[in-house]
């Protein structure tokens, strides 16, 4: 029998369109709501850039905007992030400290120049307190070149049945990590 799709919410922040790309090529492909971040105060210019580093490396929460849906709804939240000073993206750190999952299942991607993805998932689960289903990891390039085998996989994993391994008590470690080809060297 065919399974109805689980109900899932795509939340994202982007500063520059890539990471924003790919959660609506996810969001598309998931039939998902769809939830943008907006920080209060503007990433734009030379200024946004550097509040963007600072708030990123401090760990900071900056105001973000009333979010639009209610996590809280959803059985699967995939949650997307620009790559900022190897740390996750401080508009969705602040939607993360926010936001209520108490039965979702989460999923995790990014978008980065070259490295950083690794300790933007760990922060991820340990805001959310949960293993991610599955990760993904794409460069600028790979976002540049459209779509790529590596966001297959992503949503093969998210749409398929889930093994008992797989669910919610699932340790992080346990989790499929579905990162884009690149250079080893470029994934520290
Ligand atoms: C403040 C700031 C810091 C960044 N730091 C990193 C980094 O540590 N590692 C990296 O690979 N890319 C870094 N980047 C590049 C972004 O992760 C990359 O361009 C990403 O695709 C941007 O996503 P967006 O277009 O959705 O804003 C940084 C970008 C900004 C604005």
């Amino acid at each position: 029998m065919k399974q109805a799709h689980p109900r899932t919410l795509v939340v994202f922040f982007s500063r520059n369109g890539r990471t924003r790309r790919i959660a609506q090529a996810l969001a598309e492909r998931l039939h998902a709501d769809v939830e943008e971040i907006h920080a209060v105060q503007s990433r734009e210019g030379l200024l946004g850039y550097a509040q963007s580093a600072l708030e990123a490396m401090a760990m900071l929460a900056p105001a973000i905007a009333a979010p639009r849906h209610d996590s809280a709804g959803y059985e699967l939240v995939v949650i997307g992030s620009p790559v900022w000073c190897w740390s996750l993206s401080s508009p969705v750190r602040t939607w993360l400290l926010q936001a209520a999952l108490p039965h979702a299942r989460v999923a995790f991607f990014c978008t980065m120049g070259a490295s950083g993805a690794s300790r933007v998932f760990d922060t991820m689960a340990s805001l959310t307190g949960k293993p991610p289903l599955a990760t993904l990891a794409l460069t600028e390039h790979e976002v540049d070149d459209g779509p790529t085998a590596a966001i297959d996989e992503f949503l093969r994993t998210l749409q398929g049945p889930l093994p008992k391994s797989r669910r919610a008590t699932a340790q992080p470690a346990r989790a499929r990590r579905t990162v884009a080809r690149a250079p080893a060297k470029a994934r520290a």
